[in-house]
């Protein structure tokens, strides 16, 4: 089944509207239950293959027998996610290509995942829910500090404050400062069926930790780099994958595919 929701301006308005003031939008009902029933077995048949551990695939190749595949090359998400960029960003992105993620919250290596606060590489972000665990204490709900950076005309600048950002330092400071009620990020519970929009490069970002025992995916689709094609953004890339390389080796299966952000 398609993606439902029918592309127009003023969707597309509304979404970025949104997205501006509350730091995200919601599109309600946009993937049916038949879709849901499909993706959640073939992201079980994967769990498995990965004795339930955390895993990430990444790109295309990694995904192309899921019903994701669909989703990604739908023209209409396409210019959808299209017209969210041009919004944010006041110009057309240079390519039009959708990168989907798809990423399994569980077991034990799940919690080192989870806190990991970033900045996409992408300015647009959507995330469609997979599996939400409903009970225990940790149920992974997603963090944002939304919209709290431009984009930045200058890579370097950008690479330099991903790097003071997404470190363990910072992110111990971060979850120490959430512990003490100094920082206090907007969480928000997802509801399988919608998909989720926000300016992934603009907003601080990660998911809390999931109880070792629940099973947490999410599909993720990045669109638009605004420093495509720039050295430091292969060199990010570059990095990235190696850091997928050495996940998918720990957990001694698929083989490591492209990765951004
Ligand atoms: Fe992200």
């Amino acid at each position: 089944m398609p993606l439902s929701f029918s592309m127009d301006e003023q969707l597309a308005n509304r979404l970025t509207n949104e997205i501006d003031t509350c730091g995200f939008a919601k599109l309600e009902a946009a993937v049916g239950e038949a879709d849901l029933q499909q993706l959640r077995s073939w992201t079980d048949e994967q769990a498995r293959k990965h004795q339930g551990e955390y895993f990430a695939y990444h790109g295309e190749a990694a995904l192309a027998d899921s019903l994701l595949a669909s989703y990604w090359t739908d023209p209409r998400f396409k210019s959808l996610l299209g017209s969210l960029y041009r919004h944010a960003a006041q110009r057309d992105a240079r390519s039009d290509r959708i990168f989907p993620v798809l990423r399994c919250v569980q077991g034990n290596q799940g919690k080192r995942e989870s806190n990991a606060f970033h900045y996409d590489a992408s300015l647009v972000t959507a995330l469609v829910p997979v599996f939400i665990p409903t009970e225990g204490e940790e149920l992974g709900d997603l963090m944002l500090f939304p919209n709290i950076r431009r984009v930045r005309s200058w890579v370097l600048f950008n690479v330099i404050e991903k790097a003071l950002l997404q470190n363990k330092v910072t992110r111990s400071c971060i979850i120490k400062g959430m512990q003490r009620k100094w920082l206090k990020p907007y969480v928000l519970r997802l509801e399988p069926g919608s998909i989720y929009f926000f300016w992934g490069y603009r907003t601080l970002h990660a998911n809390q930790p999931c109880g070792a025992n629940v099973k947490r995916a999410t599909a993720l689709f990045h669109f638009g780099d605004p420093h495509t094609g720039s050295l430091a953004t292969r060199l990010i890339l570059r990095i990235n994958q190696s850091r997928a390389r050495r996940m998918s080796n720990k957990a001694g299966n698929q083989p490591p595919a492209p990765t951004q952000s």
